[in-house]
């Protein structure tokens, strides 16, 4: 599937060990700084669509802050049940200039 993309964060905005919560292109994002490194998973928790964003880092876990389910940061696999239908999808980041850039699926016409 192509994809583009696209300017959704500053880098100064984003410290280590935060993460915060953006709306992009109808897409939710859960954007994390991991020790410097930083990752978009899927903003919607698969539990009950708490926002991923809004949680905490545990370690290399993004715990949900409506009951606390965890999911690994690099792999969005769900720690507490690993199956594919409760990981969430991570989207590929890249940095240009400070500005962090996420690739995102192109919308189907
Ligand atoms: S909604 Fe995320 S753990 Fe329940």
């Amino acid at each position: 599937m192509a994809s583009d993309f696209i300017p959704i964060a500053h880098l100064d905005d984003l410290p280590p060990g935060s993460c915060k919560s953006i709306e992009t292109n109808d897409l939710g994002i859960a954007l994390i700084n991991l020790d410097g490194q930083i990752f978009a998973l899927d903003n919607t928790c698969p539990h009950a669509g708490g926002p991923l964003g809004e949680g905490s880092i545990e370690g290399e876990y993004v715990v949900c802050p409506w009951h606390g389910w965890k999911f690994h940061i690099p792999t969005g696999v769900c720690q507490k049940n690993p199956t594919p239908s409760l990981n969430v999808p991570c989207y590929e980041v890249r940095i240009v200039e400070k500005s962090i850039q996420v690739s995102l699926p192109t919308q189907p016409s």
